[in-house]
């Protein structure tokens, strides 16, 4: 039996970090839930019983064996160290530890083989990326990727919880007639679509999202030399992205020799009913593990054959988050 802290518990991810602990089957000792100051006190169902919330300090990990991390990177930079030093692995899911060369940045069904099974951290990478590099891995290992360019349509669980409640408020208020004062993402959300979710380096041009996504899909996929171009919007949805994507291959590759690599690809199902008109959608990617992937066709705007374009769904808190960490858990644990 092993013993686990859940740090950022009451957040969106944590949340879900605790719901996926729950059906993961593992053998549970201990699970100690840590917050904020704030949450701390709050009784919360777990398996057949309750936990109460308990304040993150410096002696939270004293006899734990896994520390699954959801609060932020200040957080992670503060006590990640302290849960190692205290002889836990730890499991981060904030962007403090992703492009550090020592550590490993893992999705399960690409690099298990990168975890390491001694005291230290593991990141778990940027949605995006994690959701992306799922059914992107199994085609470059069969046919290099020379080149991908993508578009996101990120939903809303991506800026944290208080951003699905204004998604849910603003819309109310809109369809009221009434005005909703933004208070969390900085422009009216309802009904809207913002092409910068994360801020724009004067340099490049290109969001702190857009960046991160680049570097954490190169190094999942040990392919630093992979050409990336990406544009992350935010979309009213509420909780999976969504991705139109670009592959370009080394050298001609079918559609259907696509279809048939993903078909077989762990964490893949493919959503591409024709005459059904049914393809990935955010809704049907909700609530599930899976990575969706469909409207897979040869790209025309490339006359050499190399290049397919696809369409990606995604649970954000899930895969992209939450149950990529239990996962990585889960192999650790084996
Ligand atoms: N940065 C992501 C987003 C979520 O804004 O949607 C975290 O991976």
């Amino acid at each position: 039996a092993i013993s686990v802290a859940v740090v950022g518990a009451t957040g969106a991810v944590g949340v879900e970090i605790r719901d996926c602990l729950e059906k993961s089957g593992l053998n549970l000792a201990t699970v100690r839930l840590l917050a904020s100051k704030r949450s701390a006190g709050q009784t919360v169902p777990f398996g057949n019983g309750t936990l109460v919330i308990e304040e993150l300090t410096d002696d939270s990990f004293r006899g734990i064996d896994y520390a699954l991390f959801s609060a932020g990177s200040g957080v992670s930079k503060e006590f990640a160290p302290k849960a190692v030093a205290a002889g836990a692995i730890v499991i981060d899911n904030s962007s403090a530890f992703r492009m550090d060369a020592a550590i490993p940045l893992v999705v399960p069904e690409v690099n298990q083989d990168v975890i390491p099974a001694q005291p230290g951290i593991i990141a778990n990478p940027n949605c995006v990326a994690i959701i992306a590099t799922v059914p992107l891995a199994p085609l470059n290992a069969r046919h290099t990727i020379r080149r991908l360019n993508i578009a996101t349509y990120q939903a809303a669980s991506g800026a944290g919880a208080a951003a699905m409640e204004e998604l849910r408020l603003s819309t109310a208020a809109y369809l009221a007639g009434e005005h909703y004062e933004p208070r969390v993402l900085k422009h009216p959300y309802a009904f809207n679509v913002f092409s910068h979710n994360a801020a724009v380096n004067p340099e490049t041009g290109y969001n702190g999202e857009e960046e991160k996504v680049i570097e954490e899909t190169r190094k999942i996929m040990c392919r630093p030399d992979l050409l990336i171009s990406i544009t992350c919007v935010r979309v009213p949805v509420l909780r999976a992205h969504s991705m139109a994507v670009t592959v370009e291959f080394e050298h001609a590759v079918s559609p259907e020799e696509v279809r048939a690599i993903l078909k077989d690809a762990p964490g893949v199902r493919i959503v591409d009913e024709l005459e059904a008109n049914h393809f990935p959608m955010p809704n049907e990617a909700s609530g599930q593990g899976d990575v969706l992937v469909g409207r897979i066709r040869r790209d025309v705007g490339d006359p050499s054959g190399r290049s397919i374009a696809l369409f990606l769904a995604g649970d954000q808190l899930l895969k992209g988050a939450a149950l990529n960490a239990v996962q990585i858990l889960q192999r650790l644990v084996g």
